[in-house]
């Protein structure tokens, strides 16, 4: 039997989370009973709202009990099956929690389709970031082409995904990112219309105004906070403003106040959030659209990948200080 590697939560993060906020824990992998996997894990996910799951909890997710192995989605193989449809080498995705070798019920998995892509696509351009991005903004956003698009954290897992979406429906998009060379990416490899380095900028609204001349349709807002606030000031008539995420908030002591929200009124715009796990039953829909661009290659993605379990924690840490470039995984095995 393989010896299964865990990430166990320790302590509930004051801050930003890193290694403190966890022990390591080391013992044979459970063989399976009945209508279950032996699986090694290949990738892990890092994604933002981890952050709450280990404090507080959201509504949507039960927060983690201390002692209870971190949890987390990604992707995995099987190496040993009890499971009707499943054989040793299959690849699969699921919530596989941040340790090597999950032993689950088949009934939580979902097979790789690999007619669609490959494992790195299915983390990446196929993966949930790329899947929020389609619904957040051809549901929630009602994308339309000619669309005046802004998209915040646009160089990251969802943002980048984003901007691509929003130019293959014919839309105007800018993006906002923090720093040079993330904006450098958005506007050479993204090919976003305009972007805005928000880091380098005294006045975000001026430069939101320089950058989206005419206003906004759909602000596909990752971040929250002052930066939503500078987006409603330059809402077009029946603009839609997608609250995807607000990490700019996640260690705010007290929330930041929005101000503008009379531009909604004015705009006769909507400001909708939403979770993309309600989608579940239409993921095969934006992964065959999704699919189709990367297989053309139309459709970028940059990864940052990280080596090893115990990256996992730093990697989550990166996120909340814009150190990742790129849709943030872990690699476990090839
Ligand atoms: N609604 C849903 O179902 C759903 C699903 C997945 C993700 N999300 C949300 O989508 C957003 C993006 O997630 P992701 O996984 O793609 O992460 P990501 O964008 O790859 O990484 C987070 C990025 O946020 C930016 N950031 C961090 N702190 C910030 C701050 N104080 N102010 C402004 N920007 C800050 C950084 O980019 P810069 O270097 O550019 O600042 C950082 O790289 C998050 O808010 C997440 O919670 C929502």
């Amino acid at each position: 039997m393989p010896t299964n590697h865990r990430l166990l939560l320790a302590a509930r993060p004051n801050g930003i989370p890193g290694p403190e906020n966890f022990t390591t824990d080391a013992q044979p992998a459970r063989s399976p009973a009945d209508g279950e996997v032996l699986l090694q894990t290949l990738y892990l996910s890092v994604d933002p709202a981890m952050h709450s799951w280990m404090s507080v909890g959201n509504g949507y997710n039960q927060r983690i009990t201390i002692g209870d192995v971190m949890q987390g989605g990604g992707i995995a193989r099987v190496l040993e099956s009890r499971a009707e449809g499943y054989l040793p080498g299959d690849l699969v995705q699921a919530r596989l929690n941040w340790q090597t070798h999950p032993t689950i019920p088949a009934r939580y998995l979902q097979k790789l389709d690999l007619t669609l892509g490959t494992a790195e696509d299915w983390i990446g351009p196929l993966g949930l970031s790329a899947v929020t991005a389609y619904f957040g903004l051809k549901d929630i956003g009602g994308l339309k082409p000619n669309d005046h698009v802004l998209v915040s954290a646009a160089a990251g897992g969802v943002g980048q995904i984003a901007v691509q979406i929003a130019r293959f429906e014919g839309c105007r998009v800018a993006g906002i990112a923090g720093g040079a060379e993330k904006c450098a990416w958005v506007a050479n490899e993204l090919k976003a219309h305009a972007v805005i380095d928000y880091k380098a900028e005294s006045d975000l609204s001026a430069a939101i105004g320089r950058a989206c001349p005419g206003g906004i349709d759909v602000y596909f807002d990752n971040v929250g906070g002052p930066t939503l606030d500078a987006a409603l000031e330059h809402l077009r008539h029946g603009a839609r403003v997608v609250l995807c995420g607000r990490i700019s908030q996640t260690h705010a002591t007290e929330p930041y106040g929005i101000k503008n929200l009379g531009k909604l009124a004015a705009s006769r715009g909507r400001m909708q959030g939403f979770l993309v796990f309600n989608y579940h039953q239409r993921y095969e829909e934006a992964r065959t659209w999704l699919a189709a661009r990367r297989r053309d290659g139309s459709l970028h993605q940059r990864l940052h990948v990280l080596q090893g379990l115990a990256q996992a924690p730093i990697g989550l840490g990166m996120l909340f200080r814009g150190e990742n470039t790129g849709k943030l995984v872990v690699r476990l095995a090839s």
